[in-house]
């Protein structure tokens, strides 16, 4: 079932964020840096609790829930970047799963949930940020139909990182 966060997901989405970092990066990122993060779930819980208190327009959280378990997430919006329209492009921020659930296709239902919610929100384009490196997620996004657009970006995710953005058509 994937459904809108609640702000009780909270603690929840900033476990499934870190450790989603952790796993999912630990060949591109400092395994200090990673290690970090793990200090770092209250302050990211209080992260999300003000994210989700916010009614900020057409922005989103969408959870994707197993028995009652939240096992991923993705949050979308207004595209951030100076060269494309808020209005019309919208942006998946993130779109990370809890670690243990990767390649099941819970990511593919909840990206049909996105490409839905964008829709709904008055977007006819998105974008997204990936780290160049990041070939699963690359994989991931290509067969889901998004195409980089040859932007790229030296800060991505608050750090100094390559990452290459992709585009859909919604
Ligand atoms: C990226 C992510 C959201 C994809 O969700 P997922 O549930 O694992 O992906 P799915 O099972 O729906 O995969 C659908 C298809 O995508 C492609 N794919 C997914 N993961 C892949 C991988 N690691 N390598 C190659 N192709 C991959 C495959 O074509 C796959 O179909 P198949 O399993 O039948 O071959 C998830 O793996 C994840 O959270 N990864 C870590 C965090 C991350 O990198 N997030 C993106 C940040 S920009």
């Amino acid at each position: 079932m994937i459904r809108s966060a609640a702000i009780e997901d909270a603690p929840r989405l900033a476990e499934i964020h870190i450790t989603s970092w952790q796993a999912a990066y630990a060949e591109l990122l400092p395994a200090e840096f990673l290690d970090g993060l793990s200090a770092e779930r209250a302050t990211r819980t209080e992260q999300w609790q003000d994210w989700l208190s916010t009614d900020s327009p057409k922005r989103s959280v969408l959870v994707v829930v197993d028995d009652e378990d939240v096992v991923g997430f993705a949050h979308l919006g207004p595209s951030g970047d100076k060269d494309l329209k808020p209005n019309e492009v919208g942006e998946l921020y993130a779109m990370y799963l809890d670690p243990g659930r990767y390649r099941q296709g819970w990511g593919s239902a909840l990206m049909t949930a996105v490409f839905d919610e964008l829709r709904a929100s008055g977007f006819s384009d998105a974008s997204l940020w990936v780290m160049t490196g990041n070939a699963s997620a690359r994989a991931f996004y290509e067969q889901a139909g998004w195409e980089a657009d040859g932007a790229e970006t030296d800060q991505c995710l608050g750090i100094t990182m390559p990452a290459v953005r992709y585009r859909a058509k919604l």
